[in-house]
């Protein structure tokens, strides 16, 4: 096990950088730096050159991005400048400053016309502002980075932020009659597991001697109906549920009807084992985090 790396993540208020924060305890040989926005700006090029030089790290996992899904239709130019030329930059520094760069990216990459499992070797095809700009993010990191990890993931949930698990959540509580899709098939993530599973593998990654994809998620599958049923059933607040198709939604951005994931490839390369989804529901709803 390798001691002392020092890491930056960027983006660290979000789900999966504040489910790091929360999981840091837990790997006290490594020093961690945390930045959101405020403190570094990944679209502020001269910013973060000085930030990375300054900070002599051994590794950056990049959790800042643009995931506002339907907002990136009519805003591509932002979409693109954080995920894809921020990214390319990170990518670009990493060769330069030679450090291990993670980028996270998306299942929402593939347009769903499989339906058996993605792997890293499928091709992507975009069908939105939003999975376009992830897909160009990826290809900068494939392109200018000499050592990296693209670690793609779906369906993320945690408590904190905002999500469709918590928004689900509440309206249970409050008594609401849900409506959710039952025509989109994929896998509910735990930001925890995640988290968890990065920090771990981290060390024996960062021997990667080129850039690889990989996917994570939970195992398992769901559409969102059944996460919503399960969120509902097993938090105790039983609600009404219409199953109903993606067409009936306003949704500006087109999603894949089916993007849940092969993940035989980390598994196999770091020894890990995944849990599944609903065990990893279940217990955040039996925790004391919501
Ligand atoms: N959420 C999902 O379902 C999902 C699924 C698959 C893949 N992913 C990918 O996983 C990664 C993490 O997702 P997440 O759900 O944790 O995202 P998130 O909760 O939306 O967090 C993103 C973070 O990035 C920060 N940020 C925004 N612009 C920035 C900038 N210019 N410089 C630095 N930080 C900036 C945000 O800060 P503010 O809050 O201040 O804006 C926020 O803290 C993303 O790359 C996403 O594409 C997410």
């Amino acid at each position: 096990m390798q001691k002392g790396l020092r890491i930056l993540i960027t983006g660290s208020n979000g789900q999966l950088g504040s489910s790091l924060k929360r999981a840091a305890g837990n790997y006290p040989y490594f020093h961690l730096t945390f930045t959101d926005m405020e403190e570094l700006d990944i679209t502020r090029f001269e910013a973060v050159d000085a930030f990375l030089k300054n900070g002599s790290f051994d590794a950056v996992i990049n959790c800042a991005g643009y995931t506002a899904v339907d907002k990136a239709e009519t805003d591509e130019a932002g979409a693109f400048r954080l995920n894809a030329y921020a990214v390319g930059h990170l990518a670009h520094l990493s060769s330069l400053l030679d450090f291990f760069l993670v980028h996270i990216s998306t299942d929402y990459v593939f347009d769903g016309q499989k339906n058996i499992p993605y792997s890293e070797t499928d091709q992507p095809s975009a069908l939105s502002v939003y999975a376009r700009s992830k897909m160009e993010g990826e290809n900068e990191v494939l392109k200018k980075a000499r050592r990296a990890m693209i670690l793609r993931t779906s369906w993320l949930y945690s408590e904190f932020g905002n999500n469709f698990f918590k928004t689900i959540l509440n309206k249970c509580r409050n008594g609401e009659k849900l409506r959710v899709v039952f025509d989109q098939t994929g896998t509910p993530t735990y930001a925890g597991d995640l988290a968890e599973a990065l920090l771990k593998i981290l060390p024996r990654a960062m021997e990667i001697k080129k850039p690889e994809i990989y996917h994570y998620s939970n195992e398992g599958v769901a559409s969102w109906y059944d996460f919503a049923r399960c969120i509902s059933i097993f938090s105790g607040y039983p609600a009404e549920t219409e199953p109903i198709r993606t067409h009936m939604l306003p949704n500006r951005a087109v999603r894949p009807a089916y993007s849940v994931m092969d993940k035989s490839k980390i598994k196999s390369c770091f020894g890990i084992t995944i849990p599944f989804w609903q065990e990893s529901l279940i217990k955040l709803l039996n925790s004391d985090k919501i």
